[in-house]
């Protein structure tokens, strides 16, 4: 299998999880995959870490083809719970860390008239569950930054896709969420893999589109949550099974 020959392919939060499988799978498939995280010396908060990776990378390679903005974190509390600090803090993360990284690798994909934006948002920005608003803001920021994005640049050559996948137990996020005061924490049905995720990725870098929903089953509550949301709020309330409470 060889399906991005050549192709550079800048990775945030590629330490662990999504962003670390996401690595491999470009690697084997032929890419040169260019891993971002704070180990690694970028730290997407910080736009001097940012312009620095991408210009060691065009540097060393001439050019940027694919950008994945998958550095994310979370944060559980009920809202009352919620500190300005730690909201501000995700957000500094999950929304204006692909901020960054957009602004630093435009110029380069507009010189080559080509390149893809891939946004790692998730069913969250479409759907909220209790204890998680502050993540889903974020999550829903990013959707509607790419779909704002996604117009502007294709002009330029630039695909722009959002890519949403719904709970992953296997990664390193649930250790890496803050959380404040008596939470509940919601098992969603179905079980979600990182392999999963890390092939729908793969397979909309090859074929791009506009966004991409893993499992399938959340673009039915998307759009549910779109025509019906008194019935959406009613199946999370039976089917959200609610686990001991953490203090
Ligand atoms: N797991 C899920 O169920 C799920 C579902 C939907 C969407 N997502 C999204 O998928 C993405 C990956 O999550 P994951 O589940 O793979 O979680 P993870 O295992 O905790 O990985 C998060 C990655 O983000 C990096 N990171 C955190 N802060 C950073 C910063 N300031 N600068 C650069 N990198 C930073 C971490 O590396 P360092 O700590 O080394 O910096 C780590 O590599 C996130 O955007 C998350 O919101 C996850």
């Amino acid at each position: 299998m060889n399906r991005f020959p050549g192709k550079i392919v800048l990775i945030t939060g590629a330490s662990s999880g999504f962003g670390a499988a996401m690595t491999r799978a470009f690697t084997a498939e032929g890419a040169r995959a260019v891993p971002a995280s704070r180990s690694t010396g970028c730290d997407v908060t910080r736009r001097e870490d940012v312009d620095k990776l991408v210009a060691q990378t065009v540097e060393q390679y001439g050019r940027l083809d694919i950008l994945i903005n998958n550095a994310g974190i979370g944060l559980r509390a009920p809202f009352e719970h919620t500190r300005i600090a730690d909201a501000e803090a995700l957000f500094d993360v999950n929304f204006f860390g692909a901020f960054h990284c957009v602004q630093a690798v435009l110029p380069v994909m507009q010189r080559q008239r080509a390149g893809h934006i891939i946004n790692i948002a998730s069913v969250a920005g479409f759907l909220g569950v209790p204890h998680t608003s502050i993540y889903s803001a974020s999550k829903a920021a990013l959707i509607a930054f790419t779909d704002s994005l996604r117009l502007e640049v294709k002009r330029d050559g630039i695909a722009v896709t959002c890519v949403c996948p719904g709970r992953a137990n296997d990664t390193g996020f649930d250790a890496h969420t803050k959380t404040h005061g008596p939470t509940a924490k919601y098992a969603v049905p179905g079980r979600l893999t990182t392999d999963v995720v890390v092939r729908a990725v793969l397979n909309v870098a090859e074929h791009p589109r506009a966004m991409v929903i893993v499992p399938p089953y959340g673009r039915l509550l998307r759009l549910a949550n779109t025509f019906a949301p008194r019935a959406v709020d009613r199946y999370l309330h039976k089917h959200l099974p609610r686990m001991p409470v953490t203090p």
